[in-house]
């Protein structure tokens, strides 16, 4: 396979490989193991027009652990500012030949686009609300930590921002395909209308509780995506959905996990106590990011074509 741009086209062997090979790399950390020369003499080229803390810094740590060079294409440093178009960005860049562009974008879609433009493999590190599946790789490495390789029949709750997610678009995915029950908690304004008709819908936490969740999954309140206010405001909204310290107390009874992709926003999907709770996985979310992206360059790697 050339690129990865969503969850939907991955077959189940190539998700499996993905998943399987990353334990080793995570080894290699443990072992205090600091670079492997898998990726040598390859050009890794990050292209972000979108912030990012996590998936930008995890794959420049995955490409330098490779030994492959990385280059960091600051979107707001250059000519893009001036008007360039993302394909006359790419065709300049081509000229460098580099292995692998990492993209991240607001728009749906550029990563294909880029994808059909270049023969360097490209990876969508996030693309408006359509996918982000390293992240949905990462969550899935991080479920299989903790559950096992079987996730059939454990059952993962989404609350917070559906509609505008990427991230809970490739995890919920990806979540049911590998066998899970999926769910979603959000005001109906923030539940996607063409949502699978297999997930289950709930408008509250009591009723959520009812379906006995192994994990719940909070998203950001995406308001930089939001033309109209969905909801009056952020502080009724956690009142509401959020996971406040008196939602946490049945949580932590019934020995659930909480996972978040990051940013956070405190005091909104979640309180500080929810960070420091014993069974959050964001911390191990954010650190299997680095493994199960230097499984997708090694996957992805030149030479290694169908
Ligand atoms: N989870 C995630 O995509 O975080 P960043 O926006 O910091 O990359």
């Amino acid at each position: 396979r050339k690129d990865l741009l969503d969850i939907q086209s991955l077959t189940d062997e190539e998700i499996e490989f993905v998943l399987s090979n990353a334990v080793p790399f995570k080894n290699l950390f443990k072992r205090s193991v600091k670079k492997v020369p898998t990726l040598r003499g390859r050009t890794v080229l990050t292209l972000f027009y979108e912030p990012s803390t996590r998936t930008l810094s995890s794959f420049e740590v995955a490409a330098s652990r490779l030994s492959a060079d990385v280059i960091n294409f600051s979107v707001s440093t250059s000519s893009v500012v001036k008007g360039e178009s993302v394909l006359d960005t790419i065709s300049t860049l081509e000229a460098m030949r580099t292995d692998y562009v990492v993209v991240r974008h607001s728009t749906s879609g550029i990563p294909n686009l880029i994808a059909k433009n270049t023969t360097a493999s490209v990876i969508n590190a996030g693309d408006g609300f359509h996918a982000h599946p390293t992240q949905a790789l990462l969550d899935a490495f991080t479920l299989r930590e903790v559950f096992g390789d079987n996730l059939s029949n454990k059952r993962i709750a989404f609350v917070g921002d559906i509609q505008h997610s990427r991230v809970a678009r490739s995890t919920n995915l990806l979540c049911r395909r590998l066998g899970m029950k999926t769910a979603m908690l959000a005001p109906s304004s923030l539940i996607p209308r063409n949502h699978p008709p297999e997930v289950d819908i709930f408008n509250d936490w009591t009723s959520l509780h009812a379906w006995n969740p192994d994990v719940i999954y909070l998203l950001r309140v995406q308001s930089e995506r939001q033309n109209v206010p969905f909801f009056p405001s952020l502080g009724e909204y956690h009142k509401i959905y959020g996971l406040t310290d008196e939602r946490l107390k049945p949580i932590r009874d019934r020995g659930l996990y909480v996972m978040h992709p990051g940013p956070v926003n405190r005091g909104v999907e979640l309180t500080d106590n929810v960070m420091s709770y014993e069974r959050s996985l964001i911390n191990q979310q954010v650190e299997n990011g680095i493994a199960v992206r230097m499984s997708v360059l090694h996957w992805l790697r030149p030479g290694s074509l169908e």
